[in-house]
């Protein structure tokens, strides 16, 4: 009996003062497991005379069964209070201040094209794209080099396997192809000869076999196209000096036109502008070295004609011109490479904010 009571109080008491989880189910296996106080108890009715089984067998089962209650009561506490500390230390202070956004950047590359955008846009020119895997008739023939002349040689072309019709494929190597693909459009060609007039940019990317500082095998072009049946040599010059002050920032910025040879062109020129060297830093701008900076021409009649139009009624310039060089030149970037290294502290140094939007009047240096 007074075993009962003893192992009862013990039982109960440790039931009662278990902190955690853990302690309580150390409690109950000294109480009910195998080798624990009541089912040692059990274990001496055997010994019992029947009379004194039944009597003390049930008081051995009502505390058993007394524990048991303590147990599913002290666990549903605990838990409860595991519970509200768990949420006292979770509290979210709702009137906190929000963490600061990361804030992206523009790449110069992009900057830079979206300002050639803006500055043609303001002259009228509007944004033309084309593929980048291009068939060889766009990229050359089209545009006066057939598959036997040399100025093939001029472009380190990556070809591609032909397509299923047999067509030789390439990754275009200049912006180019974009002018023939535009002037067979038949809405391009009902516009001109309503008497209206082509001007386009086609900023994009280009594709030749190169690597070096100044030569990735991928870079950046934006081609120009204006077509009616009179824009001249006049406007193709006062419009590249237009823009080439506009971007580069620099109201008299003095440019060179300097004969040269493309085959799509006749006659062609490629353009300089002025610059100077002190102490090893480019300044654009008058001084006594020369930059060259774009590629460009009277577009030649046998591209005039390959494209559907007759070369005796429509005429127009174009040029062409590396939008990686001129971001370098503008905002003094010395190495080509890194413009595709990907590296977030150089985006971080070299990038734009997304909302400084370049146009013409506004201004367009930071
Ligand atoms: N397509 C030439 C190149 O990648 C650049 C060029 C030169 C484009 C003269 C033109 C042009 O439209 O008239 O080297």
């Amino acid at each position: 009996m007074s075993d009962l009571s003893t192992i009862r109080r013990e039982a109960l008491g440790a039931v009662e003062q278990a902190a955690d989880l853990a302690a309580l189910d150390a409690a109950r296996v000294a109480a009910l497991g195998k080798k624990g106080s009541v089912t040692g108890l059990m274990k001496t009715l055997g010994d019992l005379s029947p009379e004194q089984r039944r009597e003390f067998g049930a008081q051995v089962n009502q505390l058993k069964a007394e524990i048991e209650g303590a147990l599913e009561a002290r666990k549903s506490a605990l838990s409860a209070s595991a519970l509200a500390a768990r949420l006292a230390s979770e509290k979210i202070d709702v009137t906190l201040p929000v963490r600061p956004e990361a804030q992206g950047s523009l790449h110069p590359i992009g900057q830079a094209m979206d300002e050639v955008a803006a500055i043609f846009g303001e002259m009228g020119f509007t944004w033309a794209d084309g593929p980048d895997i291009e068939d060889d008739w766009h990229n050359f023939s089209a545009l006066n080099i057939p598959p036997d002349h040399p100025a093939r040689q001029m472009q380190d072309t990556f070809y591609l396997p032909p397509r299923a019709d047999g067509t030789p494929m390439v990754l275009r190597t200049h912006t180019s192809p974009v002018q023939a693909r535009t002037m067979l459009d038949k809405g391009v060609q009902k516009m001109l000869a309503d008497g209206g007039s082509l001007r386009i940019i086609v900023p994009g990317r280009t594709f030749r076999i190169d690597n070096d500082a100044t030569h990735t095998p991928m870079f950046h072009q934006v081609e120009g196209l204006v077509i009616d049946r009179t824009t001249h040599m006049g406007h193709l010059k006062g419009c590249l000096v237009d823009f080439c002050r506009a971007f580069f920032e620099v109201d008299d910025l003095p440019l060179r036109f300097r004969p040269s040879y493309f085959p799509f062109t006749e006659p062609s020129a490629e353009v300089d502008i002025g610059c100077s060297w002190k102490d090893g830093e480019l300044r654009i701008g008058a001084g006594d070295s020369w930059l060259e900076i774009l590629g460009s021409g009277m577009v030649h009649p046998n591209v005039i004609a390959n494209c559907g139009l007759d070369p005796a009624i429509y005429q127009g310039f174009a040029f062409g011109m590396g939008i990686d060089r001129i971001a370098m030149l503008k905002y003094g970037i010395p190495d080509l490479r890194s413009f595709f290294d990907s590296d977030l502290r150089w985006l971080r140094h070299y990038g734009f904010s997304a909302l400084e939007w370049p146009s013409l009047t506004g201004g367009l240096g930071r």
